[in-house]
C-alpha cells in the first residue's frame, strides 16, 4: 500500500490512500497557481483548516456535486451541515478513526472567518496517519509555535509547510520549524500565490539541507510525492 501527496498549489492538496481520495484546502477558482480544477476532482473527503476563502475555496462546489465529506473543526461544520454537506466535526488535538487514517487536528497559529463572516472557530493543522503507518502533518496556516516539536515527536515523514511569510511563517520561522518538527521529508507550500507571500523556495530548500538532517523537495504545482 503506498500514499501519494499531490500539490495543487498554493495549499491545495490531494491524497491518495487506502483506496481514498481525499482533497486539503481545495482552492482551485480564482487561485493562480492551481493545476487543476474543481469540476475534474471527485473526492470522497474534503479536509478544511480554517476558514479562509484560499482554503475552504471550492469545498461547497465540489462537495454538492460528489457528496464528499467535509472534516474540519465542529464551526465549519456547523456552517456548512446548514448548507446540506456531509460533515464530520473535530476540534484542536481531538483524533478520529476516519476510513482513511487517524486524522487529529492540530494548533495553528492563525485567523479564521468563514466567507460571510461566520466565525470559523480555531483554525488547525492536520496531522494524518495513515492506513500503512505514514505520519503526514499538514500545518495549514500558521506560525512558528513551540508545540510543532510535540508534533515532531509523533515521527513525521512527510510535512508540508508554509513558508510565504505575512500571513504564515516566513522562511526563517518554517527553517526552525522543520528543526523542532524533524520530518523525513519537508515540502514548502503557500508562497507566491501573491505578491505579498513572494519567496525563494530553493534557496530556503538550500538552508534545510545545511542546517537540518531532513530532505527537502521543491515541488511544481501539479507534482506528487508517493510515500
Ligand atoms: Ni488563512
Ligand atoms: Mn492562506
Amino acid at each position: 500500500m503506498t500514499t501519494e501527496v499531490i500539490w495543487y498549489g498554493h495549499a491545495a492538496i490531494g491524497i491518495k490512500t487506502a483506496g481514498k481520495f481525499i482533497l486539503v484546502d481545495p482552492y482551485f477558482t480564482g487561485n493562480p497557481q492551481a493545476s487543476a480544477k474543481a469540476e475534474d476532482l471527485s473526492p470522497d473527503y474534503i479536509l478544511v483548516t480554517h476558514g479562509h476563502g484560499d482554503h475552504l475555496g471550492d469545498t461547497l462546489a465540489i462537495a454538492k456535486r460528489t457528496g464528499a465529506t467535509v472534516v474540519s473543526n465542529t464551526e465549519i461544520s456547523q456552517w456548512l451541515g446548514k448548507k446540506d454537506i456531509k460533515t464530520h466535526g473535530q476540534q484542536v488535538m481531538g483524533g478520529f478513526q476516519h476510513p482513511f487514517g487517524y486524522l487529529k487536528l492540530t494548533l495553528a497559529l492563525h485567523g479564521s472567518v468563514l466567507p460571510d463572516g461566520a466565525f470559523g472557530g480555531n483554525p488547525v493543522g492536520l496531522l494524518l496517519t495513515t492506513q500503512d503507518h505514514k505520519k503526514i502533518y499538514l500545518a495549514g496556516d500558521t506560525g512558528l509555535f513551540g508545540d510543532m516539536k510535540l508534533i515532531g515527536e509523533e515521527g513525521i515523514d512527510l510535512a508540508m509547510l508554509p513558508i510565504g511569510g505575512n500571513y504564515t511563517m516566513d522562511p526563517d520561522d518554517a527553517l526552525r520549524a522543520v528543526k523542532m518538527i524533524n520530518p523525513k521529508l519537508v515540502v514548502p507550500i503557500h508562497f507566491n500565490t501573491f505578491d505579498v507571500i513572494k519567496q525563494d523556495p530553493n534557496l530556503w530548500a538550500e538552508r534545510v539541507k545545511a542546517e537540518t538532517k531532513s530532505e527537502v523537495r521543491v515541488l511544481k504545482p501539479g507534482e506528487s510525492i508517493t510515500l
